[in-house]
């Protein structure tokens, strides 16, 4: 087995790597002058099972387009089965119509992702229960709650998801903690602008420390309403455990700022040092992926 890295993530794919006993296989990839990149595979692969590590965090298209050709190269050097590691999954977030004329920009991604012949994905907490339904090869989708769930204190604590789209996975985590007491945020974003405002609570935290699970934290305006809300509704302490660090626009300062105690996040994204701040903790995947590929 060989096991190589798209540009996205390079720090993960080492770890992968290392928990395989293997080095992270050889790969050119030249960015042309205009933008355009060339990828070139070093290593023999003839006959080989190839992983390759590639989460299509921001920038999306560049490090889907990526993806794409490091799988075509792999195919054309007679690589074997191929599995796409993709920790975050970019664009699962446009998995259905929200308002006339959209384009389903998930749909269009996985059909380009399945005519490139790779043999199975590996993925994490994906944004929907629904988004598995549209692959037609296999899908294997992990979740980082019970990594999360080590890390919980259940005294006097209470369990928050920041929107009603996030109950399914509250409950989940709820029940791996032995039915942990959940709160629910009603959040309300505006379509076109993406604009969110937490606008009431469904549960009790007065007095208690709120743990709010999500899947991802873009700009972190999310976890920011919600940990606002909670304090007023009576909360103690806030503490934060999302997945995917996406991390956009100013989320650094954002979250620095905020009145959260402590930012959990995975590496499905890897947090360059510019993205990185005083409180934040980050959890690998690295094992859990590992152990799904041997
Ligand atoms: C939304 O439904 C998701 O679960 C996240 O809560 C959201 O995408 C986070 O985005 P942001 O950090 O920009 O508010």
């Amino acid at each position: 087995m060989k096991v190589f890295s798209g540009s996205s993530n390079r720090p993960l794919a080492e770890k992968i790597a290392d928990k395989l006993n293997l080095k992270v296989s050889g790969l050119e990839i030249h960015v042309f002058a205009d933008g355009e990149k060339r990828v070139r595979v070093i290593d023999r692969v003839v006959g080989e099972d190839c992983v390759v590590v590639q989460p299509t965090s921001p920038p999306a298209d560049s490090n889907y387009m990526e993806l794409f050709f490091i799988i075509d190269a792999l195919k054309r050097s007679g690589a074997g089965k191929i599995t796409a590691v993709i920790p975050y999954l970019g664009y699962q977030r446009q998995d259905h119509i929200f308002r006339d004329g959209e384009a389903v920009s998930l749909e269009v991604v996985v059909e380009t992702l399945q005519s490139t012949g790779v043999s199975k994905i590996i993925t994490f907490d994906l944004h929907s229960i629904k988004i598995p339904e549209l692959f037609k090869i296999q899908l294997v989708h992990l979740s980082a709650l019970s990594l999360f769930a080590k890390k919980i204190e259940k005294d006097d604590s209470i369990l928050v998801s920041p929107d009603m789209g996030g109950i399914r996975r509250i409950k989940e985590a709820s029940a791996l903690k032995g039915n942990m007491p959940f709160a629910v945020v009603d959040k309300d974003r505006d379509l076109a602008t993406g604009e969110v405002e937490a606008v009431d609570l469904e549960g009790n935290v007065k007095g208690k420390t709120a743990i709010i699970i999500d899947d991802m934290i873009s700009t972190g305006n999310t976890i920011v309403e919600a940990s606002k809300l909670l304090l007023e509704r009576g909360a103690a302490k806030v503490f934060v455990f999302a997945t995917h660090p996406v991390f956009s626009e100013s989320a650094k300062t954002t979250l620095q700022n905020s009145p959260v105690e402590k930012v959990f996040v995975t590496d499905t994204i890897n947090v360059p040092p510019e993205k990185f701040f005083k409180k934040l903790e980050v959890i690998s995947v690295a094992d859990l992926i590992a152990k799904n590929i041997r």
